[in-house]
């Protein structure tokens, strides 16, 4: 697969089937990714799989805390307070692209919820990870966590497998650091669902558009 392929395939996957991911194409496909750039060479992704058995589990400690306690604060803004144009456009012109294709309208809040809640079982992939990074990194070393989760997802497409990467798993950081064992120096940034993409499930005909270039593209 070329790599522009790779990019043009690549879309946020929020339905999978169960079919496993072997553990050799993740361990593959993680350890090339490392070949992705970052200031310094810090590299200062820190990666935790988790799959089959072990990612019931934690479903099934979620969806329990989900149900006692309710999700936590998060520990940093996904999106600057009271977001902005053009920004709060595009995320309003997704969402409401999904929604549209999964026949959920915006009066109906608690089926979007419902939808939302999806997040938290990974979507039905049979196995994920999470990002952690070291709590002194600042914003140059979090743009290299995004390098390092691009270049993993393109070589995901290129074994066969989609993605979905998830901040949503932030409102849940105190179970999955307790889960995953993570270093208290270390937080937690994202999680990504891995798996064989459902091509049945309308969700995943979402094409999310893009900005047309003029809006951020400049030559001199
Ligand atoms: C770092 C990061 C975090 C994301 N978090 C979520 C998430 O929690 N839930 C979700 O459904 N999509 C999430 N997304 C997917 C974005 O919504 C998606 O990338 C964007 O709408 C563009 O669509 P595409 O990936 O299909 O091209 C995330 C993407 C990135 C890069």
């Amino acid at each position: 697969m070329k790599v522009s392929e790779a990019v043009e395939r690549r879309i946020s996957a929020r339905a999978f089937l169960k079919d496993p991911v072997p553990r050799e194409v993740i361990e593959r496909v993680l350890t090339r990714a490392a070949r992705a750039p970052s200031g310094g060479n810090l590299q200062p992704w820190i990666i935790t799989v988790v799959q089959d058995d072990k990612l019931d589990d934690l479903r099934a400690r979620v969806a329990a805390k989900m149900e006692s306690e309710g999700p936590d604060e998060m520990e940093y803004d996904v999106y600057p307070p009271n977001l902005h144009e053009p920004y709060r456009s595009r995320r309003f012109g997704v969402g409401e692209a999904m929604y549209n294709l999964l026949g959920i309208e915006r009066a109906d809040k608690a089926g979007r919820l419902e939808w939302f809640a999806n997040n938290y079982r990974f979507f039905g992939a049979p196995a994920a990870l999470f990002v952690h990074v070291d709590r002194k990194m600042g914003a140059p070393q979090w743009s290299d966590l995004g390098m390092y989760l691009q270049t993993a997802m393109l070589l995901f497409q290129e074994e066969g497998y989609d993605t979905c990467a998830q901040e949503a798993w932030g409102r849940f950081y105190t179970l999955i650091d307790r889960f995953v064992d993570a270093d208290p120096q270390t937080m937690l940034f994202c999680g990504l669902s891995i798996g064989k993409i459902d091509q049945a499930h309308p969700v995943n005909r979402l094409r999310a558009d893009r900005a047309p270039t003029d809006e951020w593209l400049r030559f001199l």
